[in-house]
């Protein structure tokens, strides 16, 4: 047998990774499946975004490379965009770049940063890349356990002493996934002072910046002071433009960090297609305005799947961001039990706490992707799934 190499083998695997199989073998069994699992929902993408990509799809110099450099424009919507929402200042050609969907540089930007033996700190649960990207680099994870005692947020104060002095990057992701929760400005700066002091950088994950409601805004790190040195913002136009296969992100942040990060790019990718950040370009100078439409239909998905669930017998918060709603189970219940009595027993696909870590045990999580009909099917399936447990 191949050897392979020891990170590899400390890599857990990949939570979702063996669903689409198993809903596929489902569907050909004739079952009706409601896949409430990944974070990706059933809307289009904004119509701009179509129609600059066909165009600049038919226009040869589009075909060729991106490299890191990419398509200025893309650099320049993205800086507009971040003025203009946070008020945050960033030169968009040495203080921010293009990424291939956010995960690569989340992954990236750990070889940037750690060595053997350096720590990173990961939320969990927790978005899987944080782990999978620490491990890849030859790092650390320090699993931080997010649960309702902190109001899900990663406490750094709580972490050892000896732990911190050999940690060099923390992750902190909100508006969160998989909890929902949010994090308040004055938690904010009380972390971004932590790591100032202790060198840690913080690898902000903000994703759902825009899927928020009941008049919560959420804020970039970068609004908090002092933050610009000790902090990296990745963002996404995945999730709030429905846009998730597209593959285009970026990350923001001070030249040298912004650097560190280029520099491992320039030898693993050669930039996403040039077309795809003219759709980016395109759809960035209306971004508040389309968040709004798609937030519009998560929320009414929320306000209708929330009772039924509640009539079942579980009792979920109600999340002021995010798509996902972060489900309690009864004391006892193994996550990955319910997850699987839900797939085989009642064609319902959600993710089990256990797969975002052992601290995302006791819950499940349910993705608003699907219309609210279904979500109410889904609810109702579920709640027969709870009853006969
Ligand atoms: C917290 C979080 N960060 C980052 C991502 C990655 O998004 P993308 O690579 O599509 O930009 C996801 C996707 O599920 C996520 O949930």
């Amino acid at each position: 047998m191949t050897r392979l190499s020891k990170r590899l083998s400390v890599l857990p695997s990949y939570p979702m990774a063996e669903i689409p199989a198993l809903k596929r073998r489902l569907i050909q069994q004739g079952v009706d499946v409601i896949d409430v699992g990944a974070g990706d929902a059933d809307l289009a993408p904004p119509r701009v975004a179509v129609e600059a990509l066909a165009r600049a799809a038919r226009d040869p110099a589009m075909s060729r490379y991106a490299f890191q450099l990419g398509l200025p424009a893309f650099r320049e919507a993205a800086a507009a965009y971040l003025q203009r929402r946070f008020g945050v200042k960033c030169d968009p050609f040495t203080e921010l770049h293009p990424l291939l969907g956010s995960k690569e540089g989340i992954a990236h930007l750990a070889l940037a940063l750690l060595d053997a033996g350096d720590v990173a700190v990961v939320p969990e649960p927790g978005y899987a890349v944080y782990e999978g990207g620490t491990l890849l680099a030859g790092g650390e994870p320090y699993a931080y356990a997010l649960t309702p005692r902190t109001d899900f947020l990663l406490e750094l104060e709580e972490i050892p002493a000896e732990v911190i002095r050999r940690t060099r990057l923390v992750y902190l992701n909100y508006p969160n996934n998989p909890t929902a929760a949010v994090a308040t400005r004055e938690y904010l700066a009380r972390t971004v002072a932590f790591c100032h002091q202790h060198d840690i950088v913080i690898a902000y994950d903000n994703p759902y910046c825009e899927i928020t409601y009941d008049d919560y805004v959420a804020p970039s790190i970068f609004e908090i002071p002092g933050a610009w040195e000790s902090a990296v913002e990745f963002h996404s136009l995945s999730k709030t433009f429905c846009m998730t296969g597209w593959r285009l992100g970026w990350a923001a942040g001070r030249a040298e960090l912004i650097a560190a990060l280029a520099r491992v790019k320039n030898y693993v990718d050669t930039g996403a297609f040039l077309a795809i950040q003219a759709a980016g370009a395109a759809v960035l100078p209306q971004a508040e305005q389309l968040a709004r439409e798609y937030v519009a239909q998560f929320r009414a998905r929320r306000d209708a799947i929330l009772p039924v669930l509640r009539a079942q017998g579980f009792e979920p918060d109600t999340p002021r961001a995010t798509m996902y709603l972060w489900v309690p189970l009864p004391e006892g219940l193994p996550s990955a039990t319910f997850q699987r009595k839900a797939l085989e027993d009642a064609g319902v696909v959600v993710l089990p706490g256990r797969g975002f870590g052992a601290g995302g045990e006791g819950f499940f999580r349910i993705a608003l992707t699907v219309a609210a009909p279904r979500l109410v099917e889904a609810a109702e399936r579920l709640g027969k799934v709870l009853a006969a447990v």
